[in-house]
């Protein structure tokens, strides 16, 4: 049986990268791919629990019990959901995955990478998608605003009047992360302008996943 590959999505908050996974699945499935969408934190009732946590959290969460739980629900995820599904042979679409620590963690909230290296290796061993897209928008041209930036709000523990400012840099740190770990890794994660409308940039997706594996053939 051949391993199945893993896809991942990342970006900024509000970037469409929801809608593009839910746009890949279904391209894997009319090529006839047996693929498994999936998304961090979440996929398993403890990583949705851990997101729920993480999302109605009143109080800055500090930095590190943060970079804790997201791990902990990666851990459940990666051993019950992504690994088994590889090893069946099925196409893993990922909402979101390691690289979402270290642009948030790390990046936003400036965690040492260290750490991040550390956990993935501990959580993830060997364990690195074949493809990740990097959904690429600055943070002023997001398609939905307010929710995310009180979550942010809410997880970096700012107060309103401050936030502004500290929100922007925030997510600009995060999208400096990303676009450093595209630097670093060409090969793996490929930038995607997510600043064009929902059907061209999906196309875009559609086309970059057809040509790194034609055997499953175009549009
Ligand atoms: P989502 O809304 O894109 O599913 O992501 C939920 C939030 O969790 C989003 O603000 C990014 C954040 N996040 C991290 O901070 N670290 C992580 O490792 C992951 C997976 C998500």
């Amino acid at each position: 049986m051949q391993r199945g590959k893993l896809i991942t999505l990342e970006g900024i908050d509000g970037v469409g990268k929801s809608t593009q996974a839910g746009a890949l699945e279904a391209f894997l499935r009319r090529r006839g791919v047996d693929v498994r969408k999936t998304r961090e934190p979440g996929g398993v009732p403890m990583g949705e629990a851990i997101r729920r946590m993480l999302l109605e959290q009143e109080k800055g969460l500090s930095g590190l019990a943060e970079l804790l739980l997201f791990f902990a629900a990666r851990a459940e995820h990666v051993r019950r959901v992504v690994q088994p599904a590889l090893e069946r042979g099925q196409w893993v679409v990922c909402d979101r995955f390691i690289d979402a620590s270290y642009a948030y963690q790390g990046g936003g909230r400036e965690m040492p990478f260290k750490w991040i290296d550390e956990l993935a290796e501990w959580v993830a061993p060997g364990l690195s998608p074949d493809l990740t897209i990097l959904l690429d928008l600055p943070p002023d041209k997001r398609h939905k605003e307010i929710p995310d930036t009180q979550y942010e709000l809410l997880r970096a523990g700012k107060t309103p009047d401050n936030f502004e400012s500290q929100g922007r840099a925030f997510v600009e740190r995060v999208r400096k992360t990303y676009l450093e770990r595209a630097g670093s890794e060409p090969g793996r994660v490929k930038v995607i302008d997510a600043a064009r409308d929902r059907e061209q940039v999906g196309a875009e997706i559609i086309a970059l996943v057809a040509g790194r594996w034609p055997e499953i053939g175009g549009e």
